[in-house]
């Protein structure tokens, strides 16, 4: 008789953007005159740039060819794309990253879930809190993470480090070395981010105690401060100690096509062992590549059209972060993040459990936003508006709000 992996039957209730949808899905269906606006999921609303679908529809046309025609792409990516990175994402920030060094993927959230599986099961994760939660629920997954206690909602095997208003939403190095340590910067969900300073000091810590960063760059294009850095291999050291996963979904609308990349530099060693070569080997045996098609569509976003065109996307977003949160400052409530990314971070009224809040946010003034305690114990009290949506949506949500 074959057995399961006892691991998932560990994971408390369904992934938190699943049950969200549901609740979503249940409200509606009872009140279906209700206009429901989402600022739940950080999905994006812009269509894909001209240029980026310009490149996607020449590529298509490539496809329909025999002499064009592209069958399974290189596994670890297209040197075009791999180039097209490092040029912009490494060289012209003073990094020293070399093509061979990017890993392209279908999208950093399935790179995130998969990084794991080259490490060892004895390993500790520290992880921020709150915090995506793939990072956590992959690592359960594997049986990485010990026993769910249901009234602290921790993990008996994680480090977990919290982000708090009473601390910035800064992590502070843990009493105990971690092995692995993942941070998201600037961050989902609490859309604060720390100095490059302060990054510094993280990579310092990683090299000194033998710990690897995972490090989630997701909404680096968000950054609009000098002091804040785009890559952790901007700063001293990282390449020995940090893995950088990056994705095209909110810097240039890919959510819906999938394309992002990871970095695993050759320096980063465990012993004698290079992670570099274990990667290749993960994603050589299980991924077969992401589709041409798309590949040249992330090329695109790195051409002179498309960098201005996603730029005035971004900007876009983040002309609605700024919106919604002096709306919700206006309103009355305590409101974090949104200058450095597209998520703004608000204390609930009242000390209203973030669940509740969800829901009467939802009722009231038919808003879908997203619990803090979703992401982790200390995002209770918390909730997280996204700026990804329309502007219109932006303003007539927070128009709701302020009438509650
Ligand atoms: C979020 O809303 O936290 C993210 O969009 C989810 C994701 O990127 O997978």
């Amino acid at each position: 008789m074959y057995q399961i992996n006892e691991n998932y039957q560990k994971l408390p209730g369904s992934y938190l953007f699943s049950t969200i949808a549901k609740k979503v899905k249940a409200f509606s269906e009872k009140n279906p005159d209700a206009n429901i606006i989402s600022l739940g999921i950080g999905d994006v609303t812009q269509p894909l740039a001209p240029a980026i679908i310009e490149a996607m529809h020449k590529a298509v046309d490539e496809m329909a060819n025999a002499e064009t025609f592209r069958g399974y792409a290189p596994d670890l990516g297209y040197d075009f794309l791999r180039n097209a990175i490092v040029k912009n994402d490494y060289e012209a920030r003073g990094c020293d990253i070399a093509a061979d060094e990017i890993f392209v993927s279908d999208g950093a959230k399935s790179d995130s879930g998969n990084i794991q599986e080259i490490f060892s099961l004895e390993n500790r994760i520290a992880v921020c809190d709150p915090v995506y939660p793939v990072y956590v629920d992959s690592n359960v997954m594997a049986g990485r993470c010990g026993d769910y206690n249901l009234d602290t909602q921790t993990w008996s095997n994680v480090i977990y480090m919290p982000c708090v208003k009473e601390n910035d939403f800064v992590p502070e190095f843990p009493k105990e070395a971690p092995d692995m340590i993942y941070l998201c910067l600037p961050n989902n969900p609490t859309g604060t981010t720390i100095k490059k300073s302060q990054l510094q000091e993280w990579v310092n810590y990683a090299n000194k105690v033998g710990a690897v960063i995972i490090y989630d760059a997701a909404y680096e294009a968000y950054i609009s401060e000098s002091d804040v850095a785009h890559s952790i291999y901007e700063c001293e050291g990282a390449k020995t100690c940090a893995i950088e996963l990056k994705s095209f979904s909110k810097n240039a609308g890919f959510t819906g096509v999938r394309l992002g990349y990871t970095v695993v530099p050759k320096e980063l060693k465990c012993g004698d062992v290079s992670l570099h070569d274990m990667w290749a080997r993960r994603h050589g045996t299980k991924f077969n590549g992401a589709p041409y098609i798309i590949q040249r569509a992330g090329e695109a976003v790195y051409s002179d059209a498309g960098k201005a065109q996603v730029k005035e996307q971004v900007g876009n977003y983040m002309k609605n972060a700024a919106l919604i949160k002096e709306g919700l400052k206006d309103a009355g409530y305590e409101v974090f993040g949104g200058v450095n990314s597209p998520y703004i971070w608000l204390k609930t009224p009242q000390n209203m459990k973030s669940w509740d809040f969800f829901d009467y946010l939802l009722e009231n003034a038919n808003v879908v936003g997203t619990p803090g305690s979703g992401f982790g114990p200390s995002g209770e009290g918390y909730f997280r508006l996204t700026a990804f949506g329309s502007y219109e949506n932006s303003v007539a949500a927070i128009e709701r709000i302020k009438k509650l």
